[in-house]
């Protein structure tokens, strides 16, 4: 499967790319899409940023809604997933005493913006702390549901986590919110392209996710999706053309005839908008190579290399393979000096995958995609068993 594959991607021959998590990695004919895109705004920028641009940006929009099952006047494109989300949480009118119910597996990033928020409105977050290992469903949603109180105001939760790279089930706790009357907003930043994702059914207020990341779009594109009845809440971050002095009015247009959300947040002053363009590149090619049944064999390749690693270590996973994201995995590794072993990783074997501390466990997130190869994975237990001497530590404990 990979060697084959492995030709339509860009990377490095000299890097074991395990890493494909952080930021992705595009294909050669959907980055070609790309190029295509900005040669042609080059070649006549009036053309294509002045006449064209509101036509071709619905394509993606239409093209992204078909892939997630929601409407395309309820998506709008923007450049990450932490833009996104910032849109969302800069616009909630917190006030004093407001509490935002979170869980202990977020994005840093995220974690930097409602603290921000918080200070500037007086609002506070109360972190769930999720059971480890993460074995049932209800051990996670009973936890974030004992959470709420009468001053809850938003549930933030990861879809995929990006420390601990659990698939959290948050499907009942965004039901008990709406329930509650408290705003349910979703980092959904590694989700597109790597679980089916049905945002109608989903039901969450606000949904930011990557295209970027497991769609292999270039980097750059991204989308935020609003419910109709809680766009109108949502302040751009920059205000630009996209803006009307109407726009909050009942039935407003934007300025150029899609809803307010839409123009508002797609119109925000010059900018290359060619990695937006290219996702339905990159979901026709993912379409063409069959990605659903690559994905699978990803899954499977990364549970068993995380087996493997367990049975050198000892070390239990973090979850039952259900909740662990299906391409990526977080094995707990021992103590250690992660920045060390990563350094290490890289600098002495071409290793490219993340090694850090989280609260009081050492990981090695592993992922996995349509370019990876089982060899790989035995080099890379390979090379991390010498610099962490597992077989010798568990010879000793066997002795
Ligand atoms: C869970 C999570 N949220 C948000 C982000 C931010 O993504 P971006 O930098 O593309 O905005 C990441 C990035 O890895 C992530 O893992």
């Amino acid at each position: 499967m990979s060697e084959n594959l492995a030709r339509h991607f860009l990377l490095r021959d000299d890097v074991t790319f395990l890493n494909h998590g952080s930021f992705g990695a595009c294909p050669r004919p959907v980055f070609e899409t790309y190029q295509q895109f900005q040669l042609e705004l080059e070649g006549e920028p009036v053309e294509f940023l002045g006449r064209r641009l509101h036509e071709l940006l619905r394509v993606p929009r239409e093209a992204l809604a078909a892939e997630l099952n929601c409407g395309s006047e309820d998506i709008v494109g923007v450049l990450n997933a932490t833009t996104g989300l910032n849109i969302v949480i800069q616009s909630l009118g917190l006030k004093p005493g407001d509490q935002i119910l979170t869980t202990d597996h977020e994005y840093s990033a995220l974690e930097k913006t409602w603290d921000y928020i918080c200070r500037r409105t007086g609002a506070e977050v109360v972190v769930a702390k999720v059971p480890m290992p993460l074995t049932t469903e209800a051990q996670f949603t009973d936890t974030v549901i004992a959470g709420m109180t009468e001053r809850t105001r938003v549930l933030f939760l990861s879809h995929i986590t990006s420390p601990t790279a659990l698939l959290f089930p948050i499907e009942r706790a965004i039901t008990e919110a709406r329930s509650r009357g408290i705003f349910s907003v979703i980092d959904g930043a590694h989700t597109p392209g790597h679980i089916p994702l049905d945002l109608t059914a989903l039901g969450a207020d606000f949904y930011s996710g990557n295209c970027h990341k497991w769609m292999m779009s270039p980097k750059g594109s991204a989308f935020l999706h609003a419910r109709p009845e809680v766009q109108g809440l949502l302040n751009p971050l920059v205000i630009s053309h996209g803006w009307t002095k109407q726009s909050r009015e009942p039935g407003a247009k934007g300025a150029f005839g899609n809803s307010p959300f839409i123009d508002e947040i797609e119109i925000q002053g010059t900018r290359d908008p060619a990695a937006w363009l290219t996702v339905p590149a990159a979901i026709a090619f993912r379409r063409d190579n069959d990605w659903w049944a690559i994905a699978d064999h990803c899954r499977a390749l990364a549970q068993e290399t995380a087996r493997r690693l367990g049975e050198l270590t000892g070390l239990s996973p973090l979850s039952a393979p259900e909740f662990s994201a299906p391409q990526m995995v977080a094995m707990p590794i021992p103590e250690c000096d992660t920045a060390a072993v990563h350094a290490a990783l890289f600098e002495r074997y071409g290793i490219e995958i993340p090694v850090f501390k989280w609260q009081e466990t050492c990981i090695a997130r592993l992922s996995v995609q349509g370019y990876n190869s089982a060899p790989q994975m035995d080099k890379f237990l390979a090379a991390l068993s010498e610099l962490l001497e597992l077989g010798t530590r568990q010879r000793a404990a066997q002795g």
